[in-house]
């Protein structure tokens, strides 16, 4: 077996840097290991216009570490009220690299998200005519749905007839958690899913039994053990339509561990080690370039990084927790300690 693996810098499709006083101490967490990372406009307001996605841009460029080499692709939350030529502008002057669809009340901060899917027909049809992504937070929200199904109930109610009414809009099922959603995006033209690490790693037991874990609990929700294991076998299987978006999701330890704790897990610092780990053990280390450094840089159509990136094959404790102004924040704990670390 080999020791050391070097592969095209890795990018993360999927990834919540926050703003103002969080943003600067996680933010290096991840332009570490990535080139590039998709990152998500949930901010309390929302990032729901070109000039607001720019202005964040600036805020990130400008809390990034001197000497960094990372670039932050910005998105726009999408809303009722969206301007189709809005999204079409900030797309063609390089602003924007995709827009994301929270249905409303779906998960953290997405209050202004999508209630009535015909109101956003127009901006779609705009997008799809562009060319321009649309990211998708697969759930439904109606409360009479139960929360493991409200991801194969989306798919079902809502995704496929959208997508049927747009049939050339290219969309990403972001962090994908079913087999249904593997087994639909394989099944379909101009789609593709992101895979989370944390999603990769645990099911639903790791967060319920013997114990409530907060820090294991994100949405979507894991789910029962065949799940992750279809999770698995398409991020390790080689198919260009799953790559990775770690959906990396920063809290403070006070709002995680909370009566009504908060929804996400901070993975940004050791997803590298764990997916090397992950991979190696499902015998894809071979894959693992694939998943994190090529496949979503063709579905966005961007050029591969030219830098790279080396994992050894040493243990690796991560540290329990970084610090930010608003508090600890634990970094995700796999409950293995990784045999891969990323390279000094
Ligand atoms: C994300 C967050 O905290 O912003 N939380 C999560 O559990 N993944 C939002 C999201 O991507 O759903
Ligand atoms: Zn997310």
């Amino acid at each position: 077996m080999t020791d050391r693996l070097t592969i095209t810098r890795p990018d993360d499709w999927h990834l919540h840097l926050r703003d103002g006083a969080m943003l600067a101490n996680v933010a290096p967490e991840t332009a570490r290991h990535f080139a590039r990372a998709l990152v998500m406009p949930n901010l309390v307001p929302p990032v729901v216009t070109g000039a607001q996605a720019s202005a964040y841009r600036d805020r990130i460029l400008a809390a990034l570490p001197a000497g960094h080499d990372f670039t932050p692709l910005m998105t726009l939350y999408l809303t009722e009220a969206t301007d189709p030529a809005d999204v079409v502008a900030a797309h063609d002057t390089g602003i924007i690299t995709a827009v994301k669809l929270y249905p409303a009340g779906a998960t953290t901060n997405s209050a202004s998200g999508v209630r009535d899917m015909d109101r956003i027909r127009p901006v779609l049809e705009a997008m799809a005519q562009q060319g321009i992504p649309l990211c998708v937070h697969g759930e439904v929200t109606d409360p009479s749905v139960d929360i493991f199904d409200r991801e194969a109930v989306f798919i079902e109610t809502i995704f496929d007839p959208l997508r049927r009414a747009i049939p050339g809009l290219r969309v990403v099922l972001e962090h994908v958690t079913t087999s249904d959603g593997i087994d639909y995006v394989r099944a379909n033209d101009n789609i593709a899913a992101t895979i989370t690490t944390h999603h990769l790693v645990i099911n639903r037991n790791h967060i319920l039994a013997g114990g409530i874990r907060p820090h294991y609990y994100c949405l979507p929700v894991a789910k029962r053990e065949t799940h992750r294991q279809a999770l698995l076998d398409a991020a390790t299987s080689g198919d260009s339509r799953f790559f990775l978006g770690t959906d990396s999701a920063p809290h403070p330890d006070k709002a995680k561990l909370a009566p009504c704790g908060c929804a996400g897990c901070f993975t940004a610092s050791n997803s590298m080690a764990i997916l090397a780990h992950m991979f190696a053990q499902a015998d894809a280390l071979e894959r693992l370039e694939g998943f994190a450094s090529l496949h979503g840089a063709a579905f966005y159509g961007v050029e591969k990084n030219s830098g790279t990136l080396t994992l050894v094959r040493e243990p690796y404790e991560a540290p329990r927790q970084i610090d930010t102004p608003e508090g600890p924040v634990t970094v995700f704990d796999p409950g293995f300690t990784p045999d891969w670390r990323v390279a000094e």
